[in-house]
């Protein structure tokens, strides 16, 4: 008999801390980590290497059968090239929730995490995870902080990754614009449904979070 696959379900906003503490979660219980968001940044990466309008849907759309993204080892990869940093520059986050919008997109990368999940134990977040990709997952999380706190963790993640020119305010506005595009889009917006656990972070030190989870998990199974 093989061993039960488990499913870890996480959402949540902008620096609300998610994938920090899924990634090291999944590390304590032996899961792989899967970071959709990752996903919806490498192709954007591609959109604008290839000079296209990320508020295009068409343009976008006619990249996806050429596009290749893949998870191996905890590293993204787009056709074939580790992206784990160059998808985090800022002009990544500014257009991402674009591109994430598109409906065509949407079902092309849930496919593919629908085939990650089944393949071994996982904890995977993103902004719809528990509402569409995996519906009956073993656990769901829904993370939260205010935006405040969640506008000095980006502010400082950028800062020490050398992005000088920009400012806590510009920030805020950037979180605030990409909440409101994640939680007012047609398809699978950002909303926590019943049934999932709350986990705010906003007073929380990272390992207080992440055994938040461990614990859950461990309890559960
Ligand atoms: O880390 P951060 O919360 O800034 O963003 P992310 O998790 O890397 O996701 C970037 C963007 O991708 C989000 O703002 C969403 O627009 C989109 N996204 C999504 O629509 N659905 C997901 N499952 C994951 C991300």
């Amino acid at each position: 008999m093989g061993e039960r696959i488990v499913s870890v379900a996480v959402d949540g906003p902008a620096g609300s801390g998610k994938s920090t503490i899924s990634k090291l979660a999944a590390k304590i219980l032996g899961f792989e980590y899967i970071d959709t968001g990752a996903m919806y940044r490498a192709l954007t990466l591609k959109v604008l290497n290839k000079g296209l309008n990320p508020q295009k849907p068409e343009e976008v759309v006619s990249l996806l059968k050429d596009t290749d993204i893949d998870f191996v080892d905890n590293h993204i990869y787009l056709d074939g090239e580790m992206v784990d940093e160059t998808i985090r520059q800022n002009i990544i986050s500014q257009n991402v929730s674009y591109i994430a919008a598109i409906k065509e997109v949407r079902e092309a990368m849930v496919r593919i995490q629908q085939n990650l999940a089944k393949a071994k134990s996982i904890i995977m977040d993103g902004r719809d995870i528990i509402t569409v990709v995996l519906p009956d997952a073993d656990f769901k999380i829904f993370v939260t902080a205010s935006v405040e706190e969640r506008s000095r963790r980006r502010y400082k993640e950028l800062l020490e990754k050398g992005e000088t020119n920009i400012t806590l305010e510009q920030i805020m506005k950037d979180i605030e614009r990409r909440d409101y595009i994640d939680s007012n889009r047609e398809i699978a917006p950002l909303v926590r449904t019943e049934g999932s656990y709350l986990l705010d972070t906003t007073n929380n030190t990272i390992d207080e979070s992440v055994n938040f989870i461990v614990s859950l998990v461990k309890r559960g199974l």
